[in-house]
């Protein structure tokens, strides 16, 4: 019998995809179309390009979306990467030049773990909130925040946060997203 992780990873070679992480942001979509309509979207930690396939398969032809990682991606037509640091300021000028109105900013991204919990857990929910910040000065009306985050201690903390910037927050958990791992993901929609 084949594992969880053969399983996905099987299905996303054969489909053509980098990650398996592409049927996460695939099943979120399909509950909360968030690519369909955007006009402008931003993907934080983009690497290896799963998400950036995904987006560029279903976002419309005009609608333009910025993917930023620390490491190097291979191109995905139609999807704009830059290879940076987002605690650059090389990526707020980057931000300030795509602002205003930004309908999605989605981050797959996670702390490097040290192995030590509280350190770790901490060093997640301040790259949280790096992404709430940015929600907070760039998002439109009507846009959307999709972040991943763990369910620990700091969970509650961080839906606190999104509830009151959002009018709705929603958890989610993939089928794709290991049960045995703590990883959920964060949906923030219609700020306040
Ligand atoms: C789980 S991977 C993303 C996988 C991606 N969603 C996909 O489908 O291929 C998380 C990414 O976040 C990136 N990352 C973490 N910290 C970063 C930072 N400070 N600046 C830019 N990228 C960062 C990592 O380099 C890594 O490629």
């Amino acid at each position: 019998m084949k594992s969880f992780e053969d399983t996905w990873a099987l299905k996303a070679k054969q489909e053509g995809y980098r990650s398996r992480a592409t049927y996460k942001l695939d099943h979120i979509d399909q509950k909360y179309n968030l690519i369909k309509n955007a006009r402008k979207m931003v993907e934080l930690g983009s690497a290896p390009g799963g998400w950036s396939q995904l987006i560029a398969k279903k976002k419309s032809p005009s609608a333009k979306c910025l993917a930023i990682d620390i490491l190097p991606m291979n191109k995905v037509n139609g999807i704009d990467f830059h290879q940076l640091d987002l605690q650059s300021d090389e990526f707020l000028k980057l931000m300030e030049e795509f602002n205003p109105n930004i309908d999605v900013i989605m981050s797959d991204m996670s702390a490097n773990l040290t192995g030590v919990k509280v350190v770790d857990e901490e060093a997640n929910f301040e790259i949280n909130l790096f992404s709430l910040n940015l929600a907070k000065q760039y998002l439109s009306k009507n846009g959307k925040l999709l972040i991943k985050t763990f369910n620990n201690q700091n969970l509650a903390r961080l839906k606190n946060e999104f509830s009151a910037f959002f009018s709705r927050t929603c958890t989610e958990k993939p089928p794709a997203s290991k049960t045995s791992s703590s990883e959920v993901y964060l949906l923030g929609l219609d700020p306040k």
